[in-house]
């Protein structure tokens, strides 16, 4: 069993499709381990995405992350990280394959519904950003 980690973000939110996408997320089979409801600071999704500090869209980035509350998720399933970015779809939902979240309920590569880590080292780093071992059920 392999941990990763997702935000439903929050155009996904606000637009009511979280409960859809729980949904989704169990019939697949992940297990959620941890689930909390956030309403990031522009700091703290800066602090999350520091990976791409620099890149073109950074501001845009963090400013959608910290414009409105998400949820952010522990999933757990065999091949847990390809399982879950699969479910997703590519990060632009134009080009994301039909059935997959952010097809469904992303509107542009900014907006684009869902986050998942992208390799085991990212998985780490961004459970431990948001959740303790105590958290982890
Ligand atoms: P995510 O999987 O959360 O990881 C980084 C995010 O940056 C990505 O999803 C996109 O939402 C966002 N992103 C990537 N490229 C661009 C871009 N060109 N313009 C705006 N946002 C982008």
């Amino acid at each position: 069993m392999e941990q990763t980690f997702a935000i439903i973000k929050p155009d996904a939110f606000a637009a009511g499709n979280s409960g859809k996408i729980l949904v989704r997320i169990y019939e697949e089979g992940f297990k959620v381990r941890g689930l909390k409801k956030l309403f990031l600071s522009k700091a703290e999704a800066e602090g999350f995405y520091q990976v791409h500090h620099g890149k073109p869209f950074f501001d845009e980035l963090t400013d959608f992350m910290s414009s409105g509350p998400c949820l952010v998720m522990v999933l757990e399933a065999a091949a847990g990280i390809k399982k879950w970015r699969d479910l997703m779809g590519a990060t632009n939902p134009a080009d994301a394959a039909d059935g997959t979240l952010r097809r469904q309920y992303g509107s542009s590569v900014g907006e684009n519904a869902t986050h998942g880590s992208d390799a085991p080292e990212t998985a780490e780093f961004e459970i431990s950003y948001f959740f303790s071992g105590l958290e982890l059920l």
